[in-house]
């Protein structure tokens, strides 16, 4: 092209692309070539600039100068990609060729971490129910009154309030001392008929030996339809059972008292950590309470919105990390969540 028919903005892209590339190769580190890099294509960059000015011009020339302006860009970014290429690679070779640097020392290997087995459960339970059909839900750790005990048939008189010595917050709102806090929660959540579970951590306030803790997990599920049976509950239960534990194990239902189921059951399962023999896990007894359950209480029911002339459901409470501790022979709950690196570096993958 000859200078006299040149566009008028050839001449400036071309003293910039100069600038440009002499700042570029000029830059001898990485805090340098990245100031470079701003200067032209920051937000207030030379180049951002110039680019601007295609909204100046008249139309004919808008291709020409959007096509010379983005090549320029094009090379640019190369070169700043390349520059920092050499720059690194010359900081490595710098590296080595300093006298005071060993290359047989050996290098650092990072560790693998491990799931917490608490984790580890509650993933595969996840699992089993998806399978069976149910949702998993996440629900907050503090709760309203109302949700943790009035909804479940609780009211502040009721002896049962007793049983689970509740950290209240000043608020009035308390931590969940049960994953039941969810029922009517997903009651009111989902469309009737549905299947969920809502695993997670729960408090109570209370003196800790080997099977008491203050923070523990439970996993509660909840099936609401037209016609729920307790045959439905077991087979679910088993299930579970025999999936999370890997063998046949033993278990008895008795008659278990909860405010907000009728009827409500106790499946206890035989100590897996003493295989039935008596130990501090089981309180020498040699079963362990681990899935209390039953048929959803019609005032539960309406308290989630349901009518209960048209809805029936069961609900269970597993006991996560008791089923956590009999899985793996953990004779005291207290290491679940110690916070001991140890312990959990015992887990491996597979296990
Ligand atoms: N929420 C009860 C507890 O922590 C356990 C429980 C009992 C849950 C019976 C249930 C149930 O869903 O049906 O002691």
């Amino acid at each position: 092209m000859s200078s006299d028919t040149a566009p008028s903005w050839q001449a400036d892209i071309d003293r910039l692309s100069e600038q440009l590339s002499e700042a570029i190769s000029g830059a001898d580190d990485l805090e340098a070539l990245r100031a470079v890099e701003l200067a032209a294509l920051g937000r207030k960059g030379s180049l951002t600039a110039l680019m601007k000015r295609i909204g100046t011009l008249d139309k004919d020339e808008r291709k020409a100068f959007g096509s010379a302006s983005g090549g320029l860009r094009g090379r640019v970014t190369k070169s700043l990609n390349e520059r920092r290429e050499t720059i690194r690679r010359q900081g490595v070779l710098a590296e080595l060729s300093d006298s005071s640097f060993d290359e047989t020392v050996p290098g650092r290997s990072s560790e693998l971490g491990h799931v917490h087995p608490l984790n580890r459960v509650q993933m595969e339970a996840e699992d089993v129910f998806v399978s069976m059909g149910f949702e998993v839900l996440d629900y907050p750790e503090v709760e309203s009154e109302f949700n943790n005990f009035e909804a479940l048939n609780i009211p502040s008189w009721h002896p049962a309030r007793d049983m689970q010595d509740t950290f209240w917050l000043e608020s009035g709102q308390l931590l969940r001392t049960h994953t039941s806090a969810g029922q009517v929660r997903a009651m009111h959540a989902l469309k009737a008929p549905f299947r969920a579970i809502f695993p997670g951590k729960v408090y109570r306030y209370e003196a800790t030996d080997a099977s008491h803790e203050h923070t523990f997990h439970q996993l509660e599920g909840l099936m609401i339809d037209r016609h729920v049976s307790v045959g439905h509950l077991l087979d679910s239960m088993r299930t579970l059972l025999s999936a999370i534990l890997r063998r046949e194990v033993t278990v008895r239902l008795r008659p278990g008292y909860f405010p907000f189921v009728e009827p409500g059951f106790e499946l206890d399962i035989s100590c897996q950590v003493c295989e039935g023999t008596g130990c501090s896990v089981c309180k020498q007894s040699g079963w362990v309470e681990l899935l209390p359950c039953g048929l959803v209480h019609p005032n539960v029911l309406r308290a989630g919105g349901l009518d209960p002339e048209h809805w029936q459901g069961w609900a269970f409470g597993l006991g996560l990390s008791r089923l956590v501790m009999m899985r793996y022979g953990i004779d005291d709950i207290r290491l679940l969540l110690g916070g001991d690196a140890r312990f959990v570096e015992g887990f491996h993958p597979g296990t």
